[in-house]
């Protein structure tokens, strides 16, 4: 175990730092053994419970990318401000090394790092063309950091991988925290392109597995009927309020679903 907390580096959408306490009692009675998070995102959970073996994995590869050279102790050398110019300038430049297949370089890894911190909202958006671009974040004031390599030696004792979750060969003991795209009922748009069949295929997958799961996700009724037609326990939780498309603030309850 380490004794520094390391918080994410980055800004994600749907960080579950605020359910630690929840998922921290009930990962207590399995910290032999491996915490696998199909959804890492942001890595708030596996950062805060700080597991000896873990397999964490996304479907986003510049993610991934980037937790490659965390685990090798990145440290940034390239200029960040925020500035709108140099923002644009280096929002061309990651699209470029995607565009020439250098994705997996650390130049790419310290770019995302700065787009991530500087861009709006922390937004990860690519349109059709497979180009990032999500606009200039206009925030006030942003405490980049360069030297990384505290995370060198618990990051290196984590295996990552990247792709769709149904990839992960988990091993019967493992500790699940699945963490998917919300739910969104009663419309066509799917969150992030997860959609409804998606969450059906989760759901089934997780309820196969012998070792301790727990899932999170929207509250939605079809959620509920899906998780506790397949034998999962449920309890239903106040979210955090969470900005909205329309700008609102809108409440949300969250659901965890347990087979334990
Ligand atoms: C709600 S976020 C997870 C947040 C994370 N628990 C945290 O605390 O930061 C959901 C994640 O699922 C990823 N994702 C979407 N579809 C996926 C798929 N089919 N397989 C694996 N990951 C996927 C997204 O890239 C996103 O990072």
């Amino acid at each position: 175990m380490v004794a520094k907390r390391l918080d994410p580096p980055l800004k994600w959408a749907g960080g579950k730092r605020w359910l630690l306490p929840r998922l921290r009692a009930f990962w207590e009675s399995y910290t032999e053994g491996r915490l696998v998070e199909p959804f890492c995102g942001g890595l708030a959970v596996a950062l805060g419970l700080a597991p000896n073996k873990a397999l964490l994995n996304d479907i986003n590869p510049h993610l991934l990318n980037f937790y490659h050279w965390l685990q090798r102790g990145l440290s940034i050398s390239l200029e960040m401000t925020n500035e709108k110019d140099l923002y644009y300038q280096y929002r061309a430049r990651f699209n470029a090394l995607i565009k020439e297949e250098k994705a997996n370089s650390q130049e790419a890894a310290e770019l995302f790092y700065y787009l991530n911190r500087t861009g709006y909202n922390g937004l990860c958006r690519f349109n059709q063309k497979g180009e990032f671009n999500v606009p200039f974040g206009r925030y006030r004031r942003i405490n980049y950091q360069r030297d990384f390599r505290d995370f060198r030696p618990l990051l290196q004792r984590w295996e990552f991988q990247t792709g769709d979750f149904r990839r992960l060969k988990l091993r019967s003991e493992d500790f699940v925290y699945a963490d998917p795209p919300y739910d969104v009922e009663f419309t066509q748009y799917a969150s992030q392109g997860f959609t409804w069949d998606d969450q059906v295929r989760l759901a089934r997958w997780l309820a196969q597995h012998k070792g301790p799961v727990v899932a999170s996700n929207q509250a939605t009724g079809r959620i509920v009927e899906l998780y506790s037609n397949l034998g999962f326990k449920l309890s239903v939780l106040e979210a955090p309020r969470r900005i909205s498309c329309t700008g609102d603030r809108t409440p949300a309850q969250e659901i965890l679903a347990t087979n334990f």
